[in-house]
């Protein structure tokens, strides 16, 4: 399909990549909410009842992270340009924390020998034996890092959308809301 010619570049991203993008907002406010809980208050009532769901909600993520990725670079034509340089950089980094967190917390998985299924499909079977320490110890030293390093960068964004709401760029908001 030709796209019509706009001079600045399409005004919203397409709908698929906004419902995407609100989603796994939902989804990502609900994973790191989990992860703050079991660090800050473990065992607490709030933990008990969270922190079941890290590992289902997490792989969702993934899949949804990837259907997002393949959609992006389909519809590249339909997006609205990147307002400069370190948005730009500041999207890449989002997408590849959001592909490498759960990646490592599903190899982490895979690694110890237990079985997972998440949301009760039989994704990862387990095996009797020595655990596999290098993929545990590959999850064990960078999966929850890199996690708060997403909370940190997802804090950003969000206050970068702020400041240009602020600075009277409401547009920008436009984009993600439709
Ligand atoms: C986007 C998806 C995910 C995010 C943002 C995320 C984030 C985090 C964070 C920040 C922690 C540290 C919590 C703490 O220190 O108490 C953590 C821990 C953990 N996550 Fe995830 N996670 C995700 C997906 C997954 C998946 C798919 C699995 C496994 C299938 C998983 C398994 C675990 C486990 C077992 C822990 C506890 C051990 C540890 O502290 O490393 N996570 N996660
Ligand atoms: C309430 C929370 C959020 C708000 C208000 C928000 C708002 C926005 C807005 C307005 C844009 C368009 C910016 C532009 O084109 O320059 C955008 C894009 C984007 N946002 Fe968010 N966002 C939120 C949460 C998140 C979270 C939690 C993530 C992932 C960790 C995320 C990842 C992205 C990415 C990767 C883009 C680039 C467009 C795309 O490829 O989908 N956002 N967001």
């Amino acid at each position: 399909m030709t796209l019509p010619l706009i001079p600045d570049g399409p005004r919203h991203y397409p709908r698929a990549a906004r419902w995407l993008h609100w989603l796994m907002a939902i989804g990502l406010i609900w994973i790191l909410t989990s992860a703050s809980v079991h660090a800050l208050l473990p065992k607490s009532g709030l933990d008990e009842f969270m922190w079941p769901t890290h590992k289902h909600v997490g792989t969702v993520l993934l899949v949804l992270v990837v259907i997002r990725l393949g959609l992006a670079v389909a519809q590249r034509a339909a997006r609205p340009r990147s307002t400069s340089r370190l948005a730009s950089l500041g999207h890449v980094a989002l997408y590849a924390l959001m592909l490498a967190i759960p990646t490592l917390g599903l190899l982490r998985q895979i690694g110890s020998g237990r079985a997972f299924s998440p949301l009760g499909l039989p994704l990862i079977p387990g095996f009797d034996g020595p655990k596999i320490d290098g993929l545990v110890n590959l999850g064990n030293d960078l999966h929850g890092e890199l996690g708060w390093v997403l909370l940190a960068l997802a804090l950003g964004h969000v206050l970068m959308v702020i400041v240009h709401v602020v600075k009277g760029e409401a547009h920008i908001w436009h984009r993600m809301r439709g």
